[in-house]
C-alpha cells in the first residue's frame, strides 16, 4: 500500500512507530523502500552532505526540485517530502504556495516540509486547504541558524519549552500533518508528542517521539564533517567505501582490473592483425607503436 499523510496518522492512532530517513537520490530510494523505511525526506540538508555547503542557505530550489524528483523515481510505495529551501516560503503567502506547488508538480514529492511554528502557519494553512500535505519543522532549524546562533539544543528554558508547545499547536491547527521536532531535551520531546494529534518526526528528540529521522551519510559513516551527539552510526559504510575506492585505484595502477571476466572478447582475433596495415605509427605515442605490443600480435 503506499505511504501517505494518512498514513502517519493511521500508525500514530496505533502506536506504531514510524521510520523516516533523508534521502537524495535513486539508488539510495530504492533501497530504503527495499528495507521497509516509512517516508524519505528530501532534505535541504543535502546542500551540506551532496554539495558541501557549511550550512543549508544556498540551496535553491531547482536543486530541491532535481534531487526531489530523482528520489521519486525511486520511490513506489514510500511517502517523499521534500524540503522548501531557505527563502522559498518566508516572503509571502503566495509565493509559498507556489513554491510548495512547483515541489510536488516537478519534484514529485507527496508532501513539502517547512521550517517554524507560528510564524509559517498562514503558509501551512494556505498548503493545506491547496491539498499539499504539509510537514511541520521546530526545535533547531538550521535555516535559522544565523538567528539562533549555531546548532544548539533548542527548549531548555521554561519559556523556550512554553514556546515550543505552543508552536506545536500552532502548526497542527494550521493543518500539518506531522512536526519534525529537532535537538531538543527528549522528556520535552515526548510531553510535546503526547500533547498533539499529529505525529512527531525526532531528531535528537529521544524516544518519546512517534518516529524518528536520521540524515543517512550521518547514520551510515559517510559524512563527518561533523556528527551531532544525537547520531547513532548503524553502519560505517564510509569506511566500506574508502576501502574499495582504495583496491580499485591500486588494481588499476597494477593492471589487475580489467580482468578477461571484466572485458569483451573478438570474435575473430585476427582482425587486428589485418588493421596493422593501417597504423600510423606517428600518431601514437613517441612516434612509433610499441614493437613489444606488435609482436605480441602474431
Ligand atoms: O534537511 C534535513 O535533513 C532535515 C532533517 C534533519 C529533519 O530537515
Amino acid at each position: 500500500m503506499k505511504n501517505t499523510a494518512v498514513t502517519f496518522q493511521e500508525m500514530k492512532q496505533k502506536g506504531e512507530k514510524i521510520s523516516m530517513l533523508t534521502c537524495y537520490d535513486y539508488s539510495t530510494a530504492k533501497l530504503m523502500e527495499a528495507a521497509g523505511i516509512n517516508a524519505v525526506l528530501v532534505g535541504d540538508s543535502l546542500g551540506n552532505t551532496m554539495l558541501g555547503y557549511p550550512d543549508t542557505l544556498s540551496v535553491t530550489m531547482e536543486d530541491m526540485i532535481t534531487y526531489g524528483a530523482a528520489v521519486a523515481r525511486g520511490c513506489s510505495d514510500t511517502l517523499v517530502v521534500v524540503d522548501m529551501p531557505f527563502m522559498s516560503y518566508q516572503v509571502s503567502v503566495e509565493q509559498a504556495l507556489i513554491n510548495a506547488g512547483r515541489l510536488m508538480k516537478e519534484g514529485r514529492g507527496g508532501a513539502v516540509k517547512l521550517e517554524g511554528g507560528a510564524t509559517v502557519c498562514p503558509q501551512i494553512e494556505a498548503m493545506a486547504k491547496a491539498g499539499i500535505p504539509v510537514m511541520a519543522h521546530i526545535g533547531l532549524t538550521p535555516q535559522s541558524i544565523n538567528a539562533l546562533g549555531g546548532n544548539k539544543v533548542q527548549g531548555k528554558t521554561q519559556n523556550a519549552a512554553k514556546k515550543l508547545l505552543e508552536d506545536a499547536y500552532a502548526v497542527q491547527e494550521a493543518g500539518a500533518f506531522s512536526v519534525v521536532l529537532e535537538c531538543i531535551p527528549a522528556p520535552l520531546a515526548e510531553f510535546v508528542s503526547k500533547a498533539i494529534r499529529i505525529p512527531t518526526i525526532g531528531i535528537g528528540g529521544g524516544n518519546g517521539c512517534d518516529g524518528q529521522i536520521l540524515v543517512y551519510q550521518d547514520m551510515l559513516g559517510m559524512f563527518t564533517d561533523f556528527v551531532p551527539k544525537f547520531v547513532k552510526q548503524f553502519g560505517n559504510i564510509g569506511e566500506l567505501m574508502t576501502k574499495a575506492f582504495k583496491d580499485y585505484d591500486a588494481e588499476v595502477k597494477a593492471s589487475t582490473f580489467p580482468d578477461e571476466e571484466h572485458s569483451f572478447k573478438m570474435t575473430d582475433p585476427d582482425m587486428l592483425v589485418a588493421l596493422k596495415d593501417e597504423l600510423r605509427p606517428e600518431e601514437a605515442a613517441g612516434g612509433e607503436v610499441d614493437p613489444e605490443y606488435l609482436a605480441r600480435l602474431y
